[in-house]
């Protein structure tokens, strides 16, 4: 059967009721890559082209901001020839694909920590990404060297540092300024390929009401026809935020 066209699928969307803010957990590489019986890394670099496809269909619709997990703070726990494969696939993609930000005019940043990191490396990606950050349009995280509750750590350590005499005084939402995410809203909506059940230590903090959507397409198969069909699912749902919708 022929992929549907997700152009007729479009047109089934309430696009008055699309999420700001969507987070993806880009998950099932290694088993779609099992599945062909080729090595991990080829799964990885399959991932590439259902992140270009979620990112073009982004700006067809006009999402404000999306955040990909590229890489987890638990993920160096892997073997060393995958994870600098990954880090170099990321780098050497990001360096492909600025000129498509600059056009598109993404503003594109890591969300994460350092350690970790070679210097150079660092150095590298970080002024990659800074070419886009005169870009107004739609903003991409890559949460990337990112764990969660690092950043929850982190967050309170820097309100601290500067404001050590005010920590009686901070609440929920003053916290948020203090995160990796600062400034932005909160996901709306957290897509996770492969069938896990689980958010693997992705923004925790700010998931606090961000609706789930799991699919067990693997992340290599998800295309714009999946991600409609996740905002097909979105939309149709009653957010209540503890509250009643009478
Ligand atoms: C997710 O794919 C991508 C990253 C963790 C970078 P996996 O590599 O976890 O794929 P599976 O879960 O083994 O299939
Ligand atoms: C989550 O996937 C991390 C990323 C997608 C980058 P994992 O494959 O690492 O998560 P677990 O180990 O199944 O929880
Ligand atoms: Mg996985």
């Amino acid at each position: 059967m022929a992929k549907q066209d997700y152009k007729e699928l479009l047109n089934e969307l309430d696009r008055n009721k699309l999420p700001v803010h969507i987070g993806f957990i880009m998950d099932g590489n290694g088993r779609w890559a099992k599945k062909r019986n080729r090595p991990h890394l080829y799964g990885h670099r399959a991932g590439v082209k259902a992140l270009r496809q979620v990112v073009e269909l982004g700006v067809e619709l006009k999402l404000q901001y999306l955040t990909f997990y590229a890489f987890s703070t638990e993920n160096w726990s892997r073997p060393e020839s995958e994870v600098k494969g990954l880090l170099r696939l990321l780098k050497d993609q990001l360096k492909k694909e600025i000129p498509e930000l600059m056009e598109q005019n993404i503003y594109a940043q890591f969300i994460g920590t350092t350690v970790g990191l070679e210097e150079n490396y660092w150095k590298e990606v970080s002024s990659l990404v800074a070419q886009t950050h005169n870009n107004t349009g739609m903003v991409v995280n890559f949460a990337f060297n990112y764990g969660g509750r690092l950043e929850i750590i982190e967050g309170f350590k820097k309100f601290m540092t500067m404001h050590p005499e005010e920590w009686h005084k901070l609440t929920p939402e003053e916290f948020g300024n203090y995160l990796w995410t600062a400034g932005q809203p909160d996901p709306d909506l957290i897509i996770r390929t492969s069938g896990e059940k689980r958010l693997s230590n992705f923004l925790l903090w700010q998931s606090a009401y961000a609706e789930l959507y799991i699919t067990d397409t693997l992340w290599p198969d998800f295309d714009k026809v999946e991600l409609i069909k996740a905002l097909l699912d979105y939309t149709s749902r009653e957010r209540r935020f503890g509250g009643r919708n009478e």
